[in-house]
């Protein structure tokens, strides 16, 4: 039987690892915060002590962390993945980083002789529990073609692009659409309210046009009764449009309202809600 390592079990990882584990599949856990990994002990799967020691005793590790620091950190420090990477081990990213961090990670991987994959996903807390992610793959074609099993068993669709850093790319433009759209999501219903309509009101109109999207139907309730119970951290959606605005400036394409949307996150940010919701950002922008 084949061995899983999961690395890193936020909101995303325990929900993706959870399904593995219920599959009943081998599988080896490993958190920062050791305590995070005990449900999933306690449903069956192994503790690991060490990103290394997974990876030395899985054949496919994989990662979900918060953001480039993490990704490194899993990589390169003392009793990172690449202490564990021998001939044929396979070590798969879920992460959302820059492109040029994965391209660094995938490196290191496959000159140690590991097989590499990146594959951030589209989806959030919802379809990780409910195995409905999007997987955004680009790297090893044959690891892309040995996962597929498992990537089936946490997502709904995967696509696989050529070259290491287009997942991250993908992703990016993904969230970077995500963000925009929920600032003039915010800014919308701020403006009706403050002209004196129904909030409820502007998002059934919304519903009956070209408008009408999943995001605005889940978020557009929520944001009306001030519930930003996390699904998507805000300091995470934050940091997507940064590095967003980062590959922007790399290939030379202004990103104007991705620009105005970044500002407006960084605020709520910096006014405590890092840790809510994105759809938080309605706070800032009544304020
Ligand atoms: N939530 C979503 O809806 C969603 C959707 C798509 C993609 N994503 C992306 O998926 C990734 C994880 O998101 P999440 O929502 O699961 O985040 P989260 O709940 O904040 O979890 C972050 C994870 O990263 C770990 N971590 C942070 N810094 C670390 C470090 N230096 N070394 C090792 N581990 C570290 C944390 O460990 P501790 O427990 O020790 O803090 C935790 O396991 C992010 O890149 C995010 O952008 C999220």
């Amino acid at each position: 039987m084949k061995r899983y390592g999961f690395l890193g079990l936020g909101i995303m990882g325990s929900a993706m690892a959870g399904r593995l584990v219920a599959a009943g599949l081998d599988v080896t856990v490993w958190n920062r915060t050791a305590e995070k990994c005990l449900p999933l002990v306690e449903k069956g799967a192994s503790q690991g002590s060490s990103p290394a020691e997974v990876m030395a005793r899985c054949d496919i590790t994989l990662a979900m962390v918060s953001d480039p620091a993490a990704a490194t950190a899993l990589c390169f420090d003392a009793g990172g993945i690449l202490e564990g990477v021998a001939p044929g081990k396979a070590y798969i990213d879920f992460s959302t980083v820059d492109p040029a961090t994965t391209v660094r990670i995938g490196e290191a991987v496959t000159g140690r002789g590991g097989r590499f994959l990146e594959g951030p996903v589209s989806g959030s807390k919802k379809p990780a529990e409910d195995g409905t992610l999007v997987f955004l793959c680009a790297g090893d074609q044959s690891l892309y073609r040995e996962a597929a099993p498992v990537l089936g068993v946490m997502g709904k669709k995967s696509y696989c692009f050529k070259e290491v850093g287009q997942g991250a790319q993908m992703k990016l433009i993904v969230n970077m659409l995500l963000g925009t759209v929920m600032t003039s999501l915010g800014e919308g219903l701020a403006l009706g309210d403050k002209a004196g309509l129904q909030m409820a009101d502007i998002l059934e109109v919304l519903t009956q046009g070209p408008l009408d999207n999943p995001l605005f139907r889940m978020k557009g309730p929520q944001m009306i009764d001030n519930n930003y119970a996390t699904a998507f951290p805000l300091k995470h959606m934050q940091k997507d449009l940064r590095l967003a605005l980062q590959l922007g400036d790399t290939v030379g394409q202004s990103l104007f309202t991705a620009g105005a949307a970044n500002n407006l996150f960084l605020k709520a940010r910096q006014t405590g809600s890092g840790d809510e919701d994105f759809a938080a950002v309605f706070k800032t922008i009544k304020s």
